[in-house]
Formats: structure tokens, sequence, C-alpha cells
């Protein structure tokens, strides 16, 4: 049984990250891919726990190294329930956020130690990490704009603007680190044509079939 790829969407909040994975998962899909699509933090009991944790604005007290360790936490639950089972058994995993996320706000964004982030995650993901990871990238004043239209902001959201562009910052430097696994995309245009890019970016690395993309020309 050939295992299954493992493929990480990132970026800054308000970049269309959701949008676009529906669409990639969708897309897999349509090529006969059998896929789970998880999102971090949570898509575990445990992990949804963890999450409301994290995200609600009444913990304005927590320290960013209780942050760190809770979404290691919810990430190590998911590796052992979800992506490693689904794997194992040639199923894909397409995960909202990962590991690259901690690097780039809790890292970045919080200011915490490399070595230290670095050390978490190595047991957080129990050394999985994903064959391509996709960042979707835009402006970080047009994505600010964009995340706080139609919601409440969370606790990450909270942070505000100057956290967000360190964050954004994190995730360029990310790529040039890893840029074998690494890709980031342009966030700007038209959803189908973001779509688009994205299965192209992902086709050679992950052996994707060149028939799976949107519109010709869109
Ligand atoms: P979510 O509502 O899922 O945000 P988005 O739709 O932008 O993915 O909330 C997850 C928040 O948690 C988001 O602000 C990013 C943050 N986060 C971290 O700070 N570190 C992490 O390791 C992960 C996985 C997420």
């Amino acid at each position: 049984m050939e295992r299954g790829k493992f493929v990480s969407f990132e970026g800054t909040d308000g970049t269309g990250k959701s949008t676009q994975i529906a669409a990639f998962v969708d897309l897999l899909k349509t090529e006969g891919v059998a896929v789970e699509l998880v999102r971090e933090p949570g898509s575990t009991k445990i992990g949804e726990r963890v999450r409301e944790m994290l995200l609600s604005p009444e913990h304005s007290e927590m320290a960013p190294v209780t942050e760190l360790l809770l979404y290691e936490a919810a990430r190590a639950q998911l590796v052992k329930e979800r992506i490693l089972p689904a794997l194992e058994k040639g199923t894909w995993v397409v995960s909202d956020r990962y590991a690259d996320s901690t690097w780039a706000y809790q890292h970045a964004g919080r200011g915490l130690e490399r070595v230290q982030v670095e050390a978490a995650n190595e047991l957080g993901t129990d050394n999985m990490w994903p064959d391509a990871t996709v960042v979707l990238a835009l402006d970080p004043d047009e994505a600010f704009k964009r995340a706080h239209k139609d919601h409440a902001p969370d606790r990450l959201e909270q942070a505000g603007l100057a956290f967000q562009k360190r964050v954004y910052a994190g995730y360029l430097e990310l790529q040039k680190i890893d840029p074998a696994r690494v890709v980031v995309i342009d966030a700007v245009g038209a959803k189908e044509e973001v779509t688009e890019r994205i299965w192209r970016a992902l086709a050679t690395r992950l052996a994707l079939p060149h028939k799976g993309h949107a519109k010709k020309g869109a």
C-alpha cells in the first residue's frame, strides 16, 4: 500500500486560506484521490477543546510558552489519532495549518526562541513533516482588513497588525530555509486564479495529474 501524501496550508489571518483548501480538496477528489481534511488546532476531541482555550478572547493572560505548548499538545494528538493512521492506509491528508504556524506565530510573532520552537515542533509533530506546504501570501495590511470584516477577532487576531506583519515575515523566512517543501503563492486575484496557481505549484512536487487544474486560462 502506497503511503498517502501530506499537504499543509499556511498564511496569516485573512488570506482566503479556507476557501483555497476547500477548492484544492475538491480537485483532488475529482482526480479520485482519497483525502481527509483536518484543521489546526483541532480535528480531534481533545484538540477542539484545546482550540477553545487557545482562541478564547477571555484568556488574555496566556503566557507565550503556555500558548506554544497548547498548540503542540493539540498537534501531537492530531498526528497520532488522525494524520498517521490516514497516511498509513494510503489516504492523503490536507491540513489547514500545521507546525509552520508555530514557527510563524510563536517564534516570529511572539518572539519565542527559534531553538525552543523547533524543539517543541519536533515533539508535537513526532518529526512528521508535510510533503509540501503552501503559504498563501497577501500583503499584511490587506489581509488584516479582510480578516476583520466579518467576525469578532479571536485572541490571536487581537494581537494586532504589527504582530501579523512579523508572522508574515516569518513565513517568508521559512520558505528560504526549506524551499524544497515550502512554496509561497500570491493570494491576490480571483479565487479560481489562485486555485490554479496552487495546483500548478504542487503538480510536480506531488506528482499530480496536470489535467486537474481549474478553468483553462482562468
Ligand atoms: P483559525 O480561526 O483556525 O484561523 P485561520 O482561519 O486564520 O486559520 O485560528 C487559528 C489561530 O491560531 C490563527 O490565528 C493562527 C494561530 N496559530 C498559532 O498561533 N500557532 C499554531 O501553531 C497554529 C496551528 C495556529
